[in-house]
């Protein structure tokens, strides 16, 4: 990271939005890719958190967190954690996962859970360092033989 360059973390402005688009088309193929629509749900979801990235001034990245698990409501759930390729391995996907946790903590929330591409070793080690655990896989979560992790974080511990 350059010096003087530091992350901050703030929650979505209605303002943010084509950003969000724009760093969801670098991040994702087109098969994966949120839809506008999802995404634009999200950000007006009372029970989701979006939190924006920044360095330099440029929102680099941004994390979706919904605070209230269909399932299981005392389980909050990473929508999905984005960073634009120039500002990774800055620690900006830690920070914003760092929010979420923040947010599922004050929602009340018992742990937090997420899915990710058995194949995504940059997130699945960014999970690891972060203290998520794998806790299952659901086969073709993403689409035909295209597999996702199932990882978990306790958030009744201190950490
Ligand atoms: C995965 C992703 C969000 C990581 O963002 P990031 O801001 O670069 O992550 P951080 O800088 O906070 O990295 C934290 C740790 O994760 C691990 N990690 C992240 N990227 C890595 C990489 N390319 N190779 C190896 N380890 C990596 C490292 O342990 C890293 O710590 P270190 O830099 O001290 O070694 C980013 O690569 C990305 O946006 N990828 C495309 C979208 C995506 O796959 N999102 C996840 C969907 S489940």
């Amino acid at each position: 990271m350059p010096a003087g360059s530091a992350v901050t973390c703030r929650l979505f402005e209605a303002e943010d939005l084509p950003a969000l688009f724009a760093v969801e088309e670098v991040c994702f193929p087109p098969s994966v890719r949120f839809s506008r629509a999802l995404t634009r749900s999200l950000t007006i979801d009372p029970h989701c958190h979006t939190w924006i990235g920044i360095v330099d001034n440029i929102r680099a990245g941004f994390a979706m967190v919904g605070l209230r698990g269909e399932d299981e409501p005392t389980t909050a759930y990473i929508w999905t954690i984005e960073v634009l390729p120039a500002f990774r391995r800055m620690g900006v996907a830690t920070s914003l996962l760092e929010c979420a946790v923040v947010s599922a903590r004050e929602a009340g929330c018992a742990a937090i859970a997420l899915h990710v591409d058995e194949k995504n070793q940059n997130a699945i080690a960014l999970y690891e360092r972060a203290g998520f655990v794998q806790t299952g896989i659901d086969f073709e979560f993403y689409g035909h033989g295209q597999n996702a992790l199932c990882y978990r974080r306790d958030l009744s511990a201190g950490r």
